[in-house]
């Protein structure tokens, strides 16, 4: 195992019928500002009930943070912030909302043009105001890390960022808050926290047992999870489970001490940039060909991943990493989501579109060995067609 350092403070208040404790959880002075999504957080009530349990405090309103938010829409947060002296922020909404809470956290008092912060990747930030967050979408794990993802749209650009102060001070998790969920959306988060488990776990062994353990746990769960989520009927219980095997899939446990790979995430970023795809549908286009291209330097993994998560035993070292592909590609289907390019009408152009969008972000070596190169990428690209 390799050496760690392990840091989360968030404190996670987890169940039905516990957005009342805001009451407790947000300082009795604070001035704070709500924000949200489109009309989701409105139309299910749960703004009703943010607003009921922050009693007297001063409160204001931002509404309108777009599916990958965009910088444009988060620096009128920030005006408005700024402004009014606000001083401690409540996203309420799924990674989007609070991705885009942490920029606002970390722009308010940022010394220079905010959009440095996201291209150096968080490094810069000094001071960020705190924030809470009620969670009303289990994918992304923003909940409880210290990561945010936004998107400048006159640029086609989306970074990411990490800093240890934007980590939420405290997160809601409400299970009965995702009955209002499309299927879509349930799919979506699925497939998220599989490639976020994927992505810790799916690299080559270092004797990291418990972590090794942990990931398979959580896939297995998530596999175990599926069906019921995407019938559809509201069931307490699936829905805790997917909503705490999603924080735990990057909350930093189970990614310490262990390599990272992250090229599916780097790439999809890139196609949501350029064709807007959902998050998460973009993973599902990449990783089955990550894994077939990288399976040289992933087999050994690989074969653990094939025995433990899906039980194959039998057949050829080949045959079982084959078949492991193939499930994997099959579970993500199984979801209703789309595996190949040419299903969302891409094809050669958009991989040389990808390609230079890849170059001009220096993500130019990616995986946990950094030997995915352009010329590996355009493969990875051409066999997801
Ligand atoms: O905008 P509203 O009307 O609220 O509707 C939202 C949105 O359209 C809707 N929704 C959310 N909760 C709902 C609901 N609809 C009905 N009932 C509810 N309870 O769902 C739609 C999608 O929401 P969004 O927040 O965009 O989805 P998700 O949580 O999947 O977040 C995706 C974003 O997170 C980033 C992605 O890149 C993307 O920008 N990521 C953030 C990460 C992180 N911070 O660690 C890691 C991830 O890998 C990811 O990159
Ligand atoms: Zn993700």
């Amino acid at each position: 195992m390799r050496n760690f350092e392990f840091y989360n403070p968030t404190k996670i208040v987890f169940g039905a019928n516990t957005i009342a404790k805001l009451a407790d959880l947000v300082p009795a002075t604070a001035k704070v500002l709500i924000l949200y999504g489109g009309n989701s957080a409105k139309t299910t009530g749960t703004l009703d009930e943010v607003k009921a349990a922050l009693g007297t405090r001063v409160v204001m309103e931002f509404a309108g943070i777009e599916p990958n938010p965009s910088y444009e829409t988060m620096m009128q947060a920030v005006e408005l912030v700024r402004r009014e002296k606000l001083d401690f922020l409540l996203a309420v909404g799924g990674g989007s909302v609070i991705d885009g809470t942490k920029f606002v956290a970390a722009a308010v008092g940022f010394d220079g043009e905010p959009w440095e912060i996201m291209q150096k990747r968080g490094r810069n930030v000094k001071s960020a105001l705190p924030f809470g967050t009620v969670l009303t979408l289990p994918a992304t794990g923003s909940e409880m890390n210290s990561g945010g993802v936004i998107m400048r749209k006159s640029t086609h650009e989306k970074f990411s960022f990490m800093n240890r102060l934007v980590f939420p001070q405290f997160s809601i998790l409400d299970p009965s808050k995702t009955y209002t969920l499309p299927k879509t959306q349930i799919a979506n988060g699925i497939a998220d926290a599989f490639v976020h488990t994927i992505e810790q776990y799916l690299t080559f062994p270092v004797q990291a047992l418990p972590q090794d353990r942990f990931a398979e746990g959580l896939l297995q769960s998530l596999i175990e999870i599926a069906p019921q989520a995407m019938s559809m009927e509201p069931d307490y219980d699936n829905r805790a489970n997917l909503m705490w095997v999603a924080t735990l899939a990057l909350n930093g446990l189970i990614g310490a001490g262990v390599p990272q790979d992250w090229a599916t995430h780097m790439i999809g970023h890139e196609i949501t940039a350029l064709y807007g795809i959902d998050h998460a549908r973009t993973l599902a286009l990449v990783l089955p060909s990550v894994l077939n291209v990288q399976r040289e330097q992933k087999r050994a993994k690989l074969l653990q991943y094939a025995e433990r998560v899906w039980h194959i035993t039998d057949g050829s070292e080949e045959q079982r990493i084959d078949a492991a592909i193939v499930r994997t590609r099959e579970f993500f289907e199984s979801l209703g989501i789309k595996t190949r390019l040419s299903e969302y009408q891409l094809g050669e152009e958009s991989i040389l579109a990808i390609l230079a969008q890849l170059e001009a972000h220096g993500m130019t070596a990616l995986g946990e060995h950094q030997d995915v190169t352009l010329e590996r990428t355009r493969v990875i690209l051409q066999q997801a067609l």
